[in-house]
């Protein structure tokens, strides 16, 4: 390519949408659709602006693996100084893969086996969000067998409304997650456990996040109960849920920042976030094919195997044209091939009308929840996944093989 564009992560240049320097077309068609596609550029920035929001508290950034897991980007923010949130004995094995140091992971999760504990204090993580006093009696018992000290944090149920969709609002009484307050601080102050160092408390309010409020009201929460009771916190870990642009926009992290660092900042104790959709989302997208234009439908070759957040929670993403047009538009159904009605990408959008069967679209804002919750159904083979960098592009997951769901 000669001539020069500067680097950006995902913009129209000359009507062609462009990754970085690579033109998005080239790739779809040497690759093969569908695909997801990740800018570098975007994932490095993302992780910069946070640390730079959040730097007069020098977290420990543990990036959350649920998100999207793929090695390559892990390496990436591993070299960034990130750590690691997981949720599995898999995400454990690909933080370490990616070289994370085993004393920037930390291991949540509503549900841990024996086995995952195990292999975790094993593997020397560096502390678990805990969830219950089952749960804590048991790492202990491990412990004991391994004659180690193991670190926990609780995860505390503030009963907070984030104000998102219910799905992805873990902050609730309702919801599964965390210990209720009292019994919180009851394990908290008598805890006799042994092997067991109670060094603080755990949130995680929910996902997308659009109210730098809700943040506030937890940590305050928190922190009146923690003056009253005279409890001694070592650790606050505030968990992820900062929001990204899918259709409206959102607040920028500064201002999540302006809210939390004031209430944080004095305690001096060592305060952990795990961001997960802030640093990837928008850092990638979803390259499918028109298959048949079809009454009001557009039927792409990706369906809700690929992207299962609209179908799940009526999740909104931006739909574009690889080769952007002027032209007059129509509002159609874009819509995958799996035999499901409930199986669309977007509904009524705005799109030219000269798109032609054979036309490449982009799903924005599918880094996060996209390549990481996709499956097979349908017997369908799980994408590929493209890493851009400059001018450079290079798979970073090979598209599945028939062998491969077979093994
Ligand atoms: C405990 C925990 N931490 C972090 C995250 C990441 O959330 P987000 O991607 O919204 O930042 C999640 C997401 O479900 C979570 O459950």
């Amino acid at each position: 390519m000669g001539e020069k564009i500067s680097v950006r992560s995902f913009f129209y240049h000359r009507n062609n949408l462009y990754c970085e320097r690579v033109k998005v077309n080239e790739i779809a068609k040497k690759i093969g659709t569908p695909l997801y596609l990740y800018s570098k550029n975007s994932i490095c920035n993302q992780y910069k602006s946070f640390k730079e929001a959040f730097s007069p508290l020098s977290p420990l950034i543990c990036y959350s693996l649920k998100a999207n897991s793929n090695l390559s980007l892990l390496k990436i923010l591993k070299n960034l100084g990130a750590g690691a949130d997981i949720v599995s004995l898999g995400e454990l094995f690909l933080a370490l893969k990616a070289g994370i140091k085993p004393e920037k992971i930390v291991f949540a999760g509503v549900g841990k086996k024996e086995e995952e504990i195990q292999e975790a204090i094993r593997k020397n993580v560096y502390l678990f969000n805990v969830e219950s006093s089952s749960e804590l009696r048991l790492i202990n018992k491990i412990a004991v067998q391994f004659k180690k000290k193991v670190n926990c944090n609780l995860r505390i149920n503030p009963d907070i409304d984030p104000g998102t969709h219910q799905y992805v609002a873990t902050g609730k009484k309702e919801s599964k997650f965390g210990i209720a307050w009292d019994k919180a601080i009851e394990i908290f102050k008598n805890n006799a456990l042994p092997q067991i160092k109670i060094l603080g408390f755990h949130v995680h309010l929910g996902s997308q996040i659009l109210f730098p409020e809700v943040y506030e009201s937890a940590i305050k929460k928190v922190l009146e109960t923690v003056k009253k009771e005279k409890i001694k916190l070592a650790v606050f870990d505030l968990g992820g849920g900062f929001p990204i642009e899918y259709e409206k926009s959102v607040p920028p992290i500064k201002n999540f920042a302006r809210a939390i660092i004031p209430l944080l900042k004095e305690l001096k104790i060592k305060i952990i976030f795990e961001p997960g959709r802030y640093i990837i989302g928008n850092s990638s997208i979803l390259v499918t094919k028109i298959l048949y234009l079809k009454r009001d439908f557009v039927i792409v070759d990706a369906g809700l195997n690929d992207l299962l957040r609209p179908s799940l929670y009526g999740a909104y993403h931006r739909i574009v044209p690889l080769r952007k047009s002027l032209e007059k538009t129509f509002v159609g159904n874009v819509v995958g091939p799996i035999c499901e009605s409930g199986d669309f990408l977007g509904k009524k959008r705005r799109l030219p009308v000269s798109l032609k069967e054979g036309d490449f679209l982009a799903i924005k804002g599918s880094g996060a929840y996209g390549f990481s919750m996709s499956s097979n159904y349908n017997t369908r083979l799980k994408l590929p996944e493209i890493l851009v960098s400059k001018n450079r592009y290079k798979i970073i997951r090979k598209r599945e093989k028939y062998e491969d769901i077979i093994k």
